[in-house]
Parts: structure tokens; sequence; C-alpha cells
């Protein structure tokens, strides 16, 4: 019998994003609560819960995990963090949303999915590209066979620009682990059954040259070899000045699909300049549906009404070590065979 009463969920990292999906629990879905917050950054949980009318904000994620009632987290902190947490939130028996990346090695991410595994309770991870409509309808084509078997798949992220943050506050190795994550796990999703098995990586510090030794890296490509035959290739630039550009394509034997537009509507502006559209400039508002629908499936999930939690932390391993072959691509400037 699915439950009734809301799913009461807490909130792990009251930053950028964490902020972003506390508003989704609190405002956008009738069927979840947002009960608590959690952030070590003095004030950051408390001036958070009082945004949204939160009565419960902690600096200790122990206590967060021990509020009365709480059925499920989010996990929104820096992405170092998200393997302790979540084996921590596993423990406390709680259903787990973790942004991605899940984790930032193999053997973390084993150990995160024998947690949730062994704890009995849901893992999703949030890779929101799989709920944006255009990107759900692709898929859905490619399951219906309409394009026939993918020979060429592509999938882009450009961060709108102009690039505003301190390249050396930004880990190593960002562009593979948090940006490019998405275009892995969605290339993986829009190829069905493939299994990737060789990676080629080029990158480099385009945007903020003045970093590149460093090792900051801003623009990266990426080349993916499949065993069905098909090669993908994704791309990845940290500052669009034409806006937040998000796209994939896949072409087969009889077809192809297109998803993404950097447009943000239909409307076409046509005056004495010319004709001009208004572009994406943030990922909160490009993606705001389907950061919403991934939370709702989450929470549907929890209530058992027999949505399964997908993407799951098996599909967070296999994009993961995809970046993983990419940052052993770039440091060797050799093809990485991902068959051992
Ligand atoms: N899916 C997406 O499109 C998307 C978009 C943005 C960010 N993200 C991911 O979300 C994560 C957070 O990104 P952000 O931009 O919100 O970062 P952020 O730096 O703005 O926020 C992180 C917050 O976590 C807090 N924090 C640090 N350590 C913590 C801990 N141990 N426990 C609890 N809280 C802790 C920090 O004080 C901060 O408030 C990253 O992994 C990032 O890749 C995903």
């Amino acid at each position: 019998m699915p439950k009734t009463s809301p799913v009461s969920v807490g909130l792990i990292g009251a930053g950028r994003i964490g902020s972003f999906h506390g508003e989704t629990v609190a405002r956008r879905l009738v069927d979840a609560d947002l009960v608590a917050i959690a952030d070590p950054a003095p004030d950051a949980a408390a001036k958070l819960a009082k945004n949204l009318e939160v009565d419960a904000a902690y600096t200790d994620i122990a206590d967060l995990l021990a509020h009365p009632g709480l059925e499920a987290v989010i996990i929104a902190t820096p992405a170092r963090f998200h393997t302790n947490v979540l084996v921590q939130a596993a423990e406390a028996g709680k259903a787990i949303f973790c942004e991605k990346p899940m984790a930032l090695t193999l053997d973390e991410a084993d150990r995160a999915t024998a947690a949730a595994k062994a704890a009995g309770v849901p893992l999703q991870v949030g890779f929101n590209r799989r709920w944006d409509q255009a990107f759900a309808e692709g898929r859905t084509a490619i399951d219906a066979g309409k394009i026939g078997t993918p020979q060429l798949i592509r999938s882009l992220t450009r961060d709108p620009g102009p690039f505003g943050a301190d390249p050396e506050k930004i880990p190593l190795w960002t562009i593979f682990y948090e940006t490019l994550i998405h275009d892995f796990d969605t290339l993986l999703w829009l190829n069905p059954g493939a299994r990737p098995v060789e990676v080629y990586a080029a990158a480099d510090a385009l945007v903020r040259p003045d970093s590149r030794d460093k090792g900051f890296l801003d623009t990266a490509v990426v080349t993916i070899r499949f065993d069905n035959g098909s090669v993908a290739v994704a791309e990845a630039n940290f500052s669009a000045l034409y806006g937040y550009d998000i796209r994939g394509e896949v072409f087969g034997s009889a077809g192809m699909v297109t998803m993404g537009d950097v447009r943000r509507s239909s409307m076409t502006l046509f005056d004495a300049n010319g004709v001009s559209n208004d572009t994406w400039r943030r990922d909160t508002d490009h993606f705001i549906h389907g950061y919403t629908a991934q939370l709702a499936s989450f929470v549907r999930s929890v209530r058992g009404e027999g949505v399964a939690h997908a993407p799951t932390g098996a599909d967070a391993r296999n994009a993961l070590a995809i970046a993983l072959a990419c940052i052993d691509s770039v440091k060797t400037k050799s093809a990485v065979s991902m068959l051992s």
C-alpha cells in the first residue's frame, strides 16, 4: 500500500543547488515536506530554514539524521563529501537522493551502493538531464526503434559565460567529475545496453589560460567507442557567452533525434536590429521542470508508488568510470581501454 502522508525530507548541504532542491521540496512538491536542513557552515542551514519556513536547522549531519520522523535525505554537499554522507544516511536507514557525482573513485562508488543495498534504502543520483522533456522524448523515440541502431552520439555542456569563478577554488578535474559526468550518463542512457570500450579525452584551459600551469581545465572533448560499434563525442566549455547550452543528438541507421535548445522559448523578437531570441542563463531556470520531476519521482518511489528509483548507484558508477578514463587519457595523452 503506498503511504498517504507526505514524505519527510531532510536537506544536507544548503549551498546553491541544495537551496534550490530545498525550495523544490518545500514549495513545488505536494507529497513531500522539507522538515530539516543541515550544513556545517555557520548560519547556512538556519538562513535557508528561515526562508523556507522549516523548523529544524543543524550544523551536524548526525543531528539531522536523528530528526524525528525523517524518511529521506537530499545530499547536496561538495562532491568530495558525497560518499561518506551517503553511507552515513544509509546506515541511518534514510532513502537517499544524492547529487552527482555520487563518488570520486570506483571503490567509493561500490561502498556507496553496497551501503544503500545493505540498508535496503532507495538510492537515486541527480542526473537531471534524463528528466528534461526533450531528452526523455529522445530516449522514448530510440526505445521505439525510430532511429534504428545508434551509430553517432553527441552530448555537450557549455556553461554560461562570462566565467567568473576563481580557478584556484575549483577542484582538479572538475570538468570530468562534475561537468561532463552529466554527458557521460546521458550518452550511456541514450545508447541502452551498450558498454564503453575505449575513451580518448583532450582538455585544456582555453577560457583561463593563465591557470593552465596549475592543472585547471575549462574545455574538453571526449570520444567514446562502444561495444555495439557506435561512437560518441562529449564536449564541455565553462564560458559560453551566449548562454547555458545543453544539447544531445543520436544519429542512427534509420534517422536522428536532437535534444536541447539554448533558446529560452519560441518567442522571437523581430526589430530594427534583426531577429533575436533570449537564451537560458542558469541551470535552475533551464532545468526547473527536470529538477522538479526527478525529485517528484524520488518522492513517489519512497512513497511506494511503484516508481523505480533511477538513475541508480550503478548508473553513477558507470558514468564515473568514463570520467576516470578521461583523466587517465589526459595524463597519458592516449586512448584508454575500458575493457579491463
Ligand atoms: N545536477 C546539477 O545540475 C547540479 C547543479 C549544481 C551543482 N550540482 C552538484 O551539487 C553539489 C553541490 O554543488 P553546489 O554548487 O550547490 O555547491 P555549494 O558550494 O554552493 O554548496 C555546498 C554546500 O554544502 C555545505 N557543506 C560542505 N561540507 C558539508 C558536509 N560535510 N555536510 C553538509 N554540508 C556540507 C557547504 O557549506 C555549502 O553550503 C556538487 O556535487 C555539484 O556537482 C549539481
